[in-house]
């Protein structure tokens, strides 16, 4: 077990930010030191927070003091980033300059050239770019939370069966707007069917996630995407519908048992928050569901059910529904993962 590292959330009162509070309580390795605030600076933590995630603030940190998000004010070894992109993509560089290993939730740097976007499980080898970064520090950036979940059971089945073409069609929790999101009166009793961005990163980001890395770059897969992203009223759980065409022919109880058997190397070190298996096989034809689905696993909400597996039009074809925890595998829990295979590996 490594020493205590010291950590640090940057947008510490927002939805994601609740979530890496919640799962840095009582940590193993990690120890929270400073949580930042745009708006709250200077107030207690546990007095500034509409904490909105059910239970209450940790007892441990509700008496942590917000600051700006200034390097010179925060002392830590990494600092998880929370932050809108916009913000990000200002921010994050000043902390990486200033020494700081940030992991990021935000989009603005998932697809510069120079940083490693990981699952933890699906592309650990990545981590490598770090050595090009130009800072003292480094940024590493976490996926899109639809990515995430989409490209766990990619994984396997891209291994196995090379996969060539993927079409996605997604149902979107209301959370996964952030705080306030989308107004009410858009999203009870409808559905949204766009939105803005995210089919452009799910394609994109994939791609990179799925790629090689080959002299210092990542060379990203050559496989065709095709994503519809809707936002649904649901409060926690995106739900992925998915049709993939591979280049072998695809036996679906063969496909059922490598999806079960995925491990990753966060399984393989043991990592603190990593579940003991990535993905979970849900029987019965009318699961996964949000309500019941989305706290899977061994570590509550780190593991993306999939259900409904079944063979496509061709025998060069699989359809399944996975689903995943857009604040928990899609957010908070996937970058402490991250930062837990970093010190694991010696990156910080
Ligand atoms: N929600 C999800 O499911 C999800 C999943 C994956 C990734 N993400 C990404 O994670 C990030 C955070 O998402 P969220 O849902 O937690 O958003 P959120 O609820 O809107 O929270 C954003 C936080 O950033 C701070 N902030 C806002 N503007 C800032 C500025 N100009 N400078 C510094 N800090 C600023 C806010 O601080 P104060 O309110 O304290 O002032 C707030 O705590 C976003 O980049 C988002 O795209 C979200």
């Amino acid at each position: 077990m490594p020493k205590a590292v010291k950590v640090a959330v940057l947008g510490a009162r927002g939805l994601v930010g609740q979530w890496f509070l919640r799962m840095l309580d009582g940590h193993p390795w990690f120890k929270l030191t400073a949580v930042t605030s745009h708006e709250a600076a200077g107030q207690r933590y546990g007095d500034a927070v509409k904490w909105m995630i059910g239970g209450s603030v940790p007892e441990g940190f509700r008496d942590l003091e917000l600051v700006e998000s200034d390097p010179k004010k925060v002392d830590a070894d990494i600092v998880f980033s929370a932050l809108p992109t916009e913000a990000a993509r200002k921010l994050e560089p000043e902390f990486a300059r200033a020494g700081f290993t940030v992991v990021s939730k935000a989009a603005a740097f998932r697809l510069d050239e120079r940083v490693p976007l990981v699952v933890p499980e699906v592309n650990p080898d990545h981590l490598e770019l770090v050595g090009r970064q130009e800072w003292d520090g480094a940024i590493v950036a976490d996926p899109n939370c639809t990515t995430t979940i989409l490209a766990l059971p990619l994984k396997p089945l891209h291994d196995a069966y090379g996969v060539r073409r993927v079409v996605v069609t997604t149902l979107q929790a209301a959370s996964g707007a952030g705080y306030p999101g989308v107004p009410s009166l858009d999203l009870i009793d409808n559905v949204v069917p766009y939105i803005p961005g995210e089919e452009e990163k799910v394609r994109d980001e994939l791609l990179k996630i799925l790629g090689r890395v080959e002299g210092g770059r990542v060379a990203w897969a050559s496989i065709e995407v095709a994503a519809t992203c809707t936002r649904v009223p649901v409060l926690d759980g995106h739900l992925e519908s998915v049709y993939v065409e591979t280049e072998r022919v695809v036996d679906v109880g063969e496909a059922v048992e490598l999806l079960r058997g995925f491990r990753g190397r966060p399984q393989e070190l043991k990592l603190p928050t990593a579940p003991e298996a990535p993905l979970v096989v849900v029987e019965g034809v009318d699961r996964p569901q949000p309500r019941y689905d989305r706290m899977a696993g061994s570590v509550p909400g780190m593991s993306v059910a999939v259900g409904r597996v079944r063979r496509g039009p061709s025998d060069r074809s699989l359809m399944f529904l996975a689903l995943g925890h857009n604040l928990v595998r899609g957010a908070a829990g996937s970058a402490i993962l991250l930062a837990e295979l970093m010190v694991a590996e010696g990156y910080v």
